[in-house]
């Protein structure tokens, strides 16, 4: 396994498998991998060479956000990669990624302006042009993301759709612990009491999906009852949740069609997702 921190290496390693007609699968990441990344990768065998970008992206990131905390650690990611057959880590310094006089952008109207794109107004343009960028550099035939971070997989997908990326996107089922906490390298920020507290966010979501199996399909009195739910945990906070289209991402009054349920919560300082996927056949 090559770990290369250059694009121009990047993309000779890249010539060259393509010349060999070798098909390539790309699992972005911020690092800090864990089963969530795992899953990612494993499926990515599908292809006859893997790479994974870990890169922790500045752009993406809010002042007052997590950009200096966010959990690193390479060996350990490197460790993994090479137990589950990654060819390549692309591994840039932000320096490589953006030059001083950077002052490119892709961004995406609609499908940014809920969720999380109302609580961290610059994300998306920052993930979109970090996507875009790496998918050009290392140009593969399928990229694979998770369905945790649900807006992101649907905002990547309109992108590639919109501006023509020749790339197969494939969304990934969400990793769960054993207690169902959805697996995230910010579940490491959170203490004894409230990784015990985390619970109520996939707790609510089978209390969500237990109301609609009795046949409610009012968006409102879902969302209500979820967070009545998550009120009755202290350490939590609700940043959002609300019930949207599942392709453009804007309010339901009904759950009708394919319908995401998706929401933000803090237990403490830590902002944690999760969500799921209503198509009337719970
Ligand atoms: O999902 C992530 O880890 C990041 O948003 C991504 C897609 C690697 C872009 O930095």
């Amino acid at each position: 396994m090559k770990i290369v921190k250059k694009i121009e290496e990047v993309k000779s390693y890249i010539k060259a498998w393509k010349t060999e007609g070798d098909t390539v699968g790309f699992v972005l990441t911020m690092g800090y991998l864990h089963e969530g990344h795992q899953s990612l990768i494993n499926r990515a065998a599908e292809n006859d060479r893997i790479v994974v970008s870990i890169f922790v992206n500045p752009m993406q990131f809010g002042p007052k956000e997590d950009l200096a905390s966010y959990p690193r650690d390479l060996d350990r990611d490197s460790k993994l990669c090479e137990e589950n057959g990654v060819d390549l880590i692309f591994y840039p310094e932000p320096e490589e990624m953006y030059a001083p006089d950077f002052c490119s952008y892709v961004d995406m109207s609609v499908l940014t302006e809920e969720l999380c794109g109302q609580s961290r107004p610059v994300h998306f343009r920052g993930v979109c042009t970090v996507v875009s960028k790496l998918f050009n550099i290392v140009t593969p035939d399928r990229a694979y993301f998770g369905e945790k971070d649900a807006q992101q997989l649907a905002i990547i997908r309109r992108m590639v759709r919109d501006l023509n990326f020749n790339v197969e996107i494939i969304g990934c089922p969400i990793i769960r612990e054993k207690d169902g906490l959805a697996k995230s390298s910010r579940n490491t920020y959170l203490s004894k009491e409230e990784r015990k507290a985390a619970l109520v966010l996939s707790r609510s979501i089978e209390h969500g999906k237990k109301i609609l199996q009795q046949g409610e399909r009012n968006a409102a009195v879902l969302i209500d009852a979820m967070k009545d739910y998550i009120a009755t945990e202290p350490l939590a906070r609700i940043d959002y949740l609300k019930a949207v289209d599942a392709f453009s991402m804007q309010p339901v009054d009904e759950l009708k069609g394919a319908t995401l349920v998706a929401m933000a919560v803090f237990i403490g300082k830590t902002r944690l997702i999760d969500n799921f996927v209503f198509e009337n056949n719970i």
